[in-house]
């Protein structure tokens, strides 16, 4: 695993930034996985600058999103569908068939997956997966069990999580209980991985993914088992 400890916030998402927009220049069909949170916020407003000044073009980029809350109505504030347009998709010339997010408000959940999973894997496989860590090393939200799935499927979340991320509700009791994720079967299989973390939040979950011990009680360390990770950090 490639490590980059950065200095800030604004640091780690310039980086995020820049390895995406490098990407795409590369491969202008890129095919790339992402995250939402707070922790990729920033790149994503760095790549809404450098689309505006022309130095990144996504006309021919694919997107997969890692997970969705389920039961949630895609038009909901805290859908991820809404987050990812609010934050990216909107403000960059993204084609809207190539955006694919699990959807909140499909009837059958697994068949949801089913059909995800079976995208997936027509568009070739993501090139540059970004990731995201929750506070117990959950990646997407293949949340710590004693298995973890491998495909697309339709998960509880853990008591942590839903605390952690009832700060972008009115409370806990408003946060869904159960989200649609990519599994970690999906997400090993993207040819490169970024996984960007603030040490200080995620003290724990990011010294067991340097430790480079592999347990799935911290999801986050199956990637230690990957042959192009960079893990970048600050705090
Ligand atoms: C959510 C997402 C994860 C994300 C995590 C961390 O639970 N499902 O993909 O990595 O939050 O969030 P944050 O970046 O806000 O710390």
């Amino acid at each position: 695993m490639k490590v980059v400890k950065v200095n800030s916030y604004e640091e780690m998402s310039a980086y995020i930034a820049e390895r995406i927009a490098c990407q795409i220049k590369e491969k202008p069909q890129s095919v790339l996985g992402l995250a939402t949170g707070s922790t990729p916020v920033g790149a994503y407003e760095k790549l809404c600058e450098m689309y505006k000044e022309n130095k990144v073009d996504f006309s021919c980029v694919t997107t997969f999103n890692l997970d969705e809350y389920y039961p949630i109505n895609p038009d909901d504030k805290n859908s991820y569908r809404y987050f990812m347009e609010e934050k990216l998709f909107s403000k960059v010339n993204i084609k809207k068939e190539n955006i694919n997010i699990p959807s909140g408000n499909a009837p059958d959940a697994a068949l949801e997956c089913k059909l995800y999973d079976e995208k997936l894997e027509k568009s070739g496989g993501v090139d540059l997966q970004i990731l995201g860590i929750g506070v117990n090393g959950h990646i997407g939200f293949n949340e710590p069990a004693d298995t973890l799935c491998s495909g697309t499927h339709l998960t509880e979340l853990a008591k942590e999580t839903i605390a952690s991320n009832s700060r972008f509700f009115k409370n806990e009791l408003e946060v869904p209980t159960h989200a649609i994720t990519m599994g970690i079967g999906s997400i090993m299989k993207a040819k490169s991985i970024i996984i960007a973390a603030n040490i200080k939040d995620k003290k724990e979950a990011v010294e067991k993914v340097l430790g480079g011990n592999i347990t799935t009680s911290c999801p986050a360390t199956l990637l230690c088992a990957h042959r192009d990770v960079t893990l970048v950090y600050y705090g």
